[in-house]
Order: C-alpha cells, then sequence, then structure tokens
C-alpha cells in the first residue's frame, strides 16, 4: 500500500504555495494557482485523476484556477461556509471529511483571516502513526498568522478575536508534532512577518510565532490590528473575481510586437511600459517613462499594487520568452490588459531614433563618501516596510514604504540627489523609476540595497521612529 502523497508547488513570484494530495489515484488540489497545466501534469505522470479542488478561503492576493481546473477535471470545489462563491462548489463545515484512498482530509473551520477560510487535517489512514499534516491556508504561516482586515462586513478587531480563537481552539489543540503547510511564504501580502521556510509544526510554532505567543486575545487583537498597513487596493477586486471564478487562461489575448511609434503613440494615449529587466539593464537605458519591475523578483504582486488592475500594458523585456512569461505572471494576480510588447526591446527604441532615459546607481562605499562630503545635498530614502526600516537604516532616512510612495511624494525635496534603497535594490529601482515618471530629476540607486551597505561594513543605526 502506497503512502499518501503530497506535492508542494511554489510561486516564488506571488510567495503562493498550493498542494496537491495523492493517494491510490485519486488527488485533490489545494488553492490551485490560476495556470494549472502544471497540475494536469504532475497528475497524469503519477497516474491520478483530481477530483477534488479544496479552496482554504477566497484569495485576494491572486486568482486562482479553481474554476478553470474543474472544468477540465470534472472535480468538485469545496469552500467554507458564507464564501459568497458563484460557480457550484460544495459548502462545507467543521467535522467534514473528505475521503479517498488512503487519505483523509478534515475539515477545520477557522474564520479570522477571512469568515469562511478553512484548514484541512491530513491523515493517512495505512500509517496511523504518521504525524498528521494540517493544510493552513492563510491562517497560520511559518512566523506568522493571516492578516485580518480583508472583509468589508467586519472590523479587523472583529476578525482577530475571531483568529484568535481559531488558532487556540482548532489548530492549537492538534499534536505538537503537526506538521503545517501554509499558503504562503515570505515576501506575501497576506502577512507581514512570513519566514522563508516552506514548512514548519504546531509544536515549533507554539514556541516561536510571536502571534502565537500573545497571551490573551486582547493582546493578540493589538499585535495585529495596531499598525497594520493598508491592504493593497487590487485586493478587493481579486475577491470579486475569485468569487466569480475565473476564466481560462487559453483566452488570454495574443500578444503582439509593437514598434516604438506605436508604443510612443500608446503611451500617449495612457498606455505604461513595464521594464521586465534586471536592474542594471533598465538603469542604463530606458524608455523615458518607464516602470521598472523586474522579473527576478516579485514582479505581479508589485506590478498589481502599482498599476492596479486595469492600466494598458506595454511589456520589454530582454526577449520574447520573458515578455511571455511576464505577460502570464501578471494573468496570474488578474492584468490582463497588455496590449503588445517593445518589438526588439530597447535596441528596437534606439534604431528608430528614440531617446533613451538612464539612473545613475550608487555603491555603497561612494554613497558614504557623498554623505560625508555634502550631506545637505542628499536626501536618503528607504523604501523598506517598517518592520524592516525597525531593524536598522542608513543613517537618518526619509522612510516611505514603495507602496505608498507616490501619495508621499511631498516629503521628498526634488532639488536635493534622492538616492532610494530597500534591501536588495529591487524595490529601490522601482521607486526611482517611479520617481522619475513624476518628475524627479536628480535620483540613484544604491546598488544591492542595505544587505550591500552592510556586507560593506558601513554603520548600521537603530532609527528612534520609523514613519509609517
Ligand atoms: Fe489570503
Amino acid at each position: 500500500m502506497e503512502p499518501v502523497r503530497v506535492e508542494r508547488f511554489f510561486l516564488g513570484c506571488l510567495a503562493h504555495a498550493s498542494y496537491m494530495v495523492g493517494s491510490e489515484n485519486v488527488a485533490a488540489v489545494i488553492d490551485p494557482q490560476r495556470d494549472v497545466d502544471i497540475y494536469l501534469e504532475a497528475a497524469a505522470a503519477r497516474g491520478w485523476k483530481i477530483e477534488h479542488i479544496i479552496e482554504t478561503h477566497v484569495h485576494a492576493d491572486f486568482v486562482s484556477g479553481h474554476r478553470e481546473l474543474a472544468e477540465r477535471t470534472g472535480a468538485r470545489i469545496y469552500l467554507g461556509a458564507d464564501s459568497g462563491a458563484q460557480f457550484p462548489h460544495l459548502a462545507v463545515s467543521d467535522g467534514d471529511e473528505i475521503h479517498f484512498g488512503q487519505c483523509s482530509l478534515q475539515i477545520l473551520q477557522t474564520p479570522g483571516h477571512t469568515i469562511e477560510s478553512i484548514c484541512i487535517a491530513m491523515r493517512d489512514r495505512g500509517l496511523p502513526e504518521r504525524p498528521a499534516i494540517v493544510f493552513t491556508g492563510d491562517t497560520l504561516f511559518v512566523g506568522d498568522v493571516g492578516r485580518p482586515d480583508l472583509s468589508p462586513n467586519h472590523t479587523p478587531q472583529q476578525l482577530a478575536a475571531a483568529l484568535y480563537r481559531s488558532l487556540h481552539e482548532k489548530l492549537l489543540t492538534l499534536p505538537d508534532d503537526t506538521e503545517i503547510y501554509p499558503a504562503h511564504g515570505a515576501g506575501s501580502l497576506c502577512g507581514r512577518n512570513m519566514s522563508s521556510e516552506s514548512s514548519s509544526t504546531i509544536g515549533k510554532q507554539r514556541q516561536s510565532n510571536y502571534a502565537l505567543l500573545a497571551k490573551t486575545s486582547e493582546e493578540f487583537i493589538h499585535l495585529l490590528t495596531d499598525n497594520l498597513s493598508a491592504a493593497p487596493e487590487y485586493f478587493a477586486k481579486e475577491v470579486d473575481l475569485n468569487r466569480k471564478g475565473a476564466s481560462s487562461l487559453s483566452r488570454l489575448p495574443a500578444l503582439t510586437p509593437l514598434s516604438a511609434e506605436d508604443a510612443l503613440r500608446l503611451q500617449e494615449m495612457g498606455a505604461v511600459v513595464v521594464d521586465t529587466r534586471p536592474v542594471t539593464q533598465f538603469a542604463a537605458a530606458h524608455v523615458p517613462g518607464s516602470i521598472h519591475i523586474a522579473l527576478t523578483g516579485q514582479y505581479a504582486s508589485w506590478a498589481a499594487r502599482i498599476l492596479g488592475l486595469g492600466t494598458t500594458l506595454i511589456l520589454v523585456g530582454e526577449d520574447l520568452e520573458q515578455v511571455r512569461e511576464s505577460q502570464l505572471r501578471l494573468a496570474r494576480v488578474g492584468i490582463e490588459t497588455v496590449v503588445g510588447y517593445l518589438e526588439d526591446g530597447i535596441a528596437g527604441w534606439v534604431r528608430s531614433g528614440n531617446t533613451l532615459d538612464s539612473i545613475p546607481q550608487v555603491a555603497a562605499k561612494d554613497l558614504e563618501e557623498l554623505l560625508q562630503q555634502m550631506p545637505e545635498q542628499i536626501t536618503v530614502l528607504d523604501v523598506r516596510e517598517s518592520a524592516e526600516a525597525e531593524t536598522g537604516s542608513i543613517e537618518s532616512p526619509i522612510h516611505i514604504p514603495l507602496g505608498k510612495l507616490l501619495s508621499r511624494t511631498e516629503k521628498l525635496d526634488p532639488e536635493k540627489l534622492v538616492v532610494v534603497y530597500c534591501r536588495s535594490g529591487y524595490r529601490s529601482s522601482i521607486a526611482t523609476s517611479l520617481l522619475r515618471r513624476v518628475g524627479f530629476r536628480k535620483i540613484a540607486n544604491l546598488i544591492g540595497g542595505f544587505d550591500a551597505w552592510k556586507a560593506a561594513g558601513l554603520p548600521s543605526a537603530i532609527p528612534t521612529g520609523v514613519g509609517v
């Protein structure tokens, strides 16, 4: 008898984990990503038929592939009660079980992150001594818990109180050796302090997770709701899309190659050029007015936060393969407004006689010298999140998290050189492109970010108060 198998699928771009559980030719998929071929291919390779699709909640940060996967497999979709889902599904509640082969999946209703959130406790009936696994969705992460501010019908305090009960009355009653498999990892916008570890156990989280160390419900509610940064605006649209069930990805429009002239004309009509190349390439030469979001990082999340879901986009990539990958990643968060890509990239732009823009990059040692030589002429801008900035920073920066930058530019003096930094140089490059677009000419990006600053042995200050 084969043990129940669990496969994890992780999308670094969205810090999203989905799972497929298989036993005796049948499989269940939990929280599928939008492009579902990976599950169909993996299931076919193992001889599994996907019969169950479980959404731990209606997701706000990515478009789920549940509807397409159901259409292509005939599988049933399961969601917690009161999800508002508008497609055929089975609403499950506490204690409901799904059985196939040796696998038993038991539903735990765990409202808090959202009102319909569920967790799924898995047991291998052929191996009763094997520790249980619990798929925790966005209720419990490694090192964090889900944010409680995504419901228009409940206050964050109400949801945080529900989450406290769900954690303490459901998840923490499980044995300490129960493994937890959450729906997100480090960098996800569904929490704020997630670890980069992919799994943990109930026992380890009980001892180390800051949110589980809160001694009372009141303390927990404060921890979760004080200084909670606003959820990205696109989250509400994503929830609507997932309640309806997204259309199949095969209906994405074909990508059109655009000449420089066409791109310019579309730019004048309001289209935004998104440059997906690595930082150094963008910095050296790019289409004036373009926004830089490198494909190497959490590209889709940042694109949705900065551009929203409805902006007409023109992509610039290193090659066609990268442009196609960009289009797919954007579709995973519901951005389907890419009209085309710049044919032959920057080379095509230059051949047409158009001007280029560039953004200076400054090394950590050079920035330190500049700060000593002419401190009054430089603004150091920290675009990391508050929690990161609180752990250490360059001396006396202005702190504006990247997601709020465009609403706070009045804090910056356009006559001074604004040197932008983040942890590694990814977000700061996005920030430099946004500042340039709104008219800042004197800007530079710190190469390698605060990591490079520390690696160069330069002094780190602990800020007394970080702006939010
Ligand atoms: Fe979520």
